[in-house]
């Protein structure tokens, strides 16, 4: 609404390529469901109308300077149209450039103190990346104040706005003490609402054994005092079930725990090897399971016949030197791939889903299309959300113009900066 209480109109139009992620009878046949030529009206930050900007309800305005005759068109076309242009209609024109739905970056940990570039530097000299890296994150996070880590966060957030984000996850991770986990959850939902709570990141130095009180103690804590203060700031739960973080077990106590105060579940897993993740987060119905780097065949059927969605985050395998998953096999089963940045200081330290998708083109067997479907309705997807990642009647006005005739470019033009401009609820944001 404006501020005298009217809708808040605006058309955007003379978009070369509009991609909907909405098939329909007048898309092209891919999922994309890509419109040419294409307008979209925009009320109060949600789509109102998409398709051939000959046929839009504001009778078709091309380009702003076109608006004054199609107004006078609409005119003679009745009550409904009339309305669309009654109410001030901003034209907006984007000369002939593709416009996606913003990214939806279904995984991050972007609240942390401190940075590994020395650990970085070591593994591209041939060290192996390892989950215990992580513990030196948690003494810098914990080391932080609480002013030092918005900082960080807003810093990222323009970051992601710049590189055509409208949507993101974070998760807490690096506090592994119910004050510093409470702390960095409150934090994350400052600026998002899809907070994830994952105390079950690694066993703290604290609890190690021999000197500590075991892994087992710390998951008694986990699901008992920390859930309980992260809980209220949090709308997902997550383990690693990973060799050298959480076992089967372990991550299964977490997650239905988390599952009872109404958390949805979401799993890292099979990043190192093989493992449990998978088939656990199948059995608990999780949205998602993220990594997928090591699949057995039966891993593989078990996500196909499931509505678990399987999350592949190229940075890390970009950043850890290990094989990339096969997105290609995984696809082909009838798996839903999702594509995310998983920004973090250790195993993948990009926030670009740009970066992302070229890589998953170039190196996972994904097609350009499958690769921005994956960043944008595959997220939504893994987030569960139906209001993102598409640009459907009703769905939220969040998008990304490229400096780019086609979204093929964002992979074919690796490393550069394409995205234009950024549109969140129907407000520029960068
Ligand atoms: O998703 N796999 C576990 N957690 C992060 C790594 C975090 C770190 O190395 O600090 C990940 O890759
Ligand atoms: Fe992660």
């Amino acid at each position: 609404m404006t501020d005298n209480g009217a809708v808040r109109r605006m058309l955007l139009t003379n978009i070369g390529e509009l991609v909907t992620n909405d098939p329909g009878d007048d898309r092209e046949g891919d999922e994309l469901g890509i419109v040419r030529d294409a307008a979209v009206l925009i009320e109060d930050g949600r789509v109102a109308w998409v398709g051939p900007a000959v046929h839009a309800p504001s009778g078709a305005a091309a380009t702003a300077g076109d608006a004054a005759r199609h107004e006078r068109e609409d005119r003679r076309e009745g009550e409904e149209h009339r309305a669309a242009w009654d109410a001030d209609v901003e034209i907006v024109d984007l000369g002939g450039r593709a416009v996606i739905p913003g990214f939806v970056d279904s995984h991050t940990h972007l609240v942390f103190g401190g940075d590994r570039a020395d650990e970085f530097a070591a593994r591209m000299a041939g060290r192996a990346y390892e989950a215990g890296g992580i513990r030196s994150t948690v003494s810098a996070t914990r080391g932080a104040t609480d002013d030092e880590l918005r900082a960080r966060l807003a810093g990222f957030l323009a970051e992601l706005r710049r590189q055509g984000t409208t949507t993101f996850e974070v998760k807490t991770g690096y506090g592994l003490s119910v004050t510093d986990e409470a702390r960095l959850a409150r934090l994350a939902a400052e600026v998002t609402d899809e907070v994830t709570f994952l105390g079950a990141h690694v066993v703290p130095f604290e609890f190690r054994e021999p000197d500590g009180p075991g892994a087992d103690a710390y998951v008694d804590l986990v699901v008992g005092e920390m859930l309980a203060a992260c809980a209220p700031h949090s709308r997902w739960v997550d383990a690693f079930c990973e060799r050298g973080a959480f076992t089967a077990e372990q991550s299964r106590r977490v997650l239905e725990a988390g599952r009872a105060v109404g958390l949805g579940v979401r799993v890292h897993g099979n990043q190192l090897g093989e493992g449990p993740g998978v088939r656990l987060a199948v059995e608990l119905d999780a949205a998602s399971v993220d990594h997928c780097t090591y699949l057995s065949d039966e891993d593989v059927a078990a996500l196909a016949g499931s509505s678990t969605v399987a999350t592949l985050l190229p940075g890390v395998e970009f950043s850890t030197r290990q094989p990339y998953p096969d997105a290609r096999r995984l696809i082909d089963a009838g798996v839903t791939v999702a594509l995310a940045s998983d920004c973090n200081p250790g195993s993948s330290f990009t926030s670009s889903m740009p970066f992302c998708i070229a890589v998953a083109v170039r190196e996972m067997g994904m097609t350009p299309a499958e690769a921005v479907w994956a960043s944008t309705a595959g997220g939504a997807a893994a987030l569960r959300r139906t209001d993102v990642g598409a640009l459907r009647v009703g769905a939220r006005a969040d998008f990304a113009v490229l400096d780019a005739p086609s979204h093929v470019h964002v992979a074919y033009r690796p490393g550069v900066p394409l995205i234009a401009e950024t549109w969140k609820d129907g407000v520029r944001v960068a």
